[in-house]
């Protein structure tokens, strides 16, 4: 068995034709010791070699029972980590590339939450009041922070649910990082506009006064997903103009007036699950990552479904694209020779507490 890792170099000028039979025959190789979870916004080229594909609460839910030693995730960062958090600690978790990140999570640092924290304590005690909810697309540390506040992790097919728990708990929730998921989600359950406020991060007392905070029900974090605030209501001004039959449906990362102005909104699995059940002949236009549109066109195309992007600009998680057929093959090939490359390992003491909030949600979806 080889002692040194083989070096990505040898791996990034490969054509595609010997990626793929690389590929193959690694994972003919590790057969039922390795688990291949793809995202659904993974780019065509890899997620054709998918064991499990699925939105983000499935794959926790997938790598949470799995039974192979390797789980390989193709999809960002904090997937991986979920991995790593909920699988046994023998299991390991990779991430083909690390660079494969998500710049909304990264709007949600655990220095900026915990500061957060700190200020709302001067208008009230935050943790009688306050569930802190936190979105999966976040750093294990803040999902420790919720599992040690009281509070709960949400995907964004749970979200409703997750915060009809949360206001079981106390009567103040603050979400973070995606100020739209949380807006979108409270006002589902009926919570007017005006009872959430915006926390900018960069401002005193998150921009807001004692009195607002007092009144609000949600705190809502400023941050946002680049590529679903791509997405605008005229875009679906213009489709209905066109198309006054079709439907559209968006992923609920999408602004306020984008996700109103949809027929349907939820998360990746619930689009695939409603375009799959539409009649034939339906017309979509669809907002959310283009790889998963781009599938979604080809897929549904023989029923005479069309299937179509909402923006005209390309719109796609360009850091989960980071994810190619060469560092699959790397990482592969390396997991055939006994070696571990990119392995995503929570702190323990993060771990358990993260994991506590991720249970709550679990449990509670
Ligand atoms: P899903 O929960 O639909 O998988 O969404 C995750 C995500 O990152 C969307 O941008
Ligand atoms: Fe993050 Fe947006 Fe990519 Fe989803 S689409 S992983 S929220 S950057």
């Amino acid at each position: 068995m080889n002692t040194t890792a083989y070096p990505f170099s040898d791996y990034q000028n490969l054509s595609d034709a010997e990626c793929q039979s690389r590929i193959e025959a690694a994972k003919a190789s590790l057969g039922k010791r390795l688990a291949l979870l793809c995202h659904h916004y993974q780019r065509a080229d890899v997620y054709r070699y998918a064991d499990f594909t699925g939105d983000s609460l499935k794959l926790s839910r997938q790598a949470a029972n799995s039974e192979a030693d390797y789980i390989v995730f193709c999809g960002v960062h904090f997937m991986a980590e979920v991995a790593d958090i909920l699988s046994r600690p023998e299991q390991v978790a990779i991430l083909p590339d690390l660079a494969a990140g998500c710049s909304m999570a990264d709007m949600a640092t655990l220095t900026r939450v915990r500061r957060a924290w700190r200020e709302l304590a001067s208008v009230l005690d935050p943790d009688q009041h306050v569930t802190p909810v936190t979105y999966i697309n976040s750093s294990a540390d803040l999902k420790s922070f919720c599992g040690e506040h009281g509070g709960i992790v949400c995907t964004s097919s749970n979200a409703p649910k997750i915060l009809e728990w949360s206001f079981s708990q106390r009567d103040k929730v603050l979400f973070f990082p995606d100020q739209h998921l949380g807006r979108w989600s409270g006002h589902k359950m009926g919570i007017p506009l005006d009872d959430m406020v915006l926390w900018d991060w960069d401002q005193p007392l998150g921009g807001l006064t004692p009195e607002q905070i007092d009144k609000a029900k949600i705190i809502l974090w400023k941050g946002f997903c680049s590529v679903h605030q791509m997405f605008r209501p005229q875009h679906i001004d213009q489709f209905r103009a066109t198309y006054p039959d079709g439907k559209v449906i968006s992923h609920p990362e999408c602004c306020y007036e984008v996700c109103e102005k949809s027929d349907y909104v939820g998360s990746t699995e619930y689009i695939i699950k409603i375009i799959a059940e539409s009649a034939p002949g339906t017309r979509w236009l669809v907002g959310t990552e283009l790889n998963l549109v781009n599938r979604l066109a080809e897929e549904f195309k023989e029923q005479g479904k069309i299937v179509q992007f909402m923006a005209p600009t390309v719109c796609m998680c360009s850091t989960m694209a980071r994810i190619d057929p060469p560092h699959l093959a790397w990482c592969l090939e390396n997991l055939v020779a006994g070696q571990v490359v990119n392995r995503i390992t929570v702190a323990r003491e993060d771990a358990e507490l993260a994991k506590v909030a991720l249970n709550r949600m679990l449990d509670a979806s």
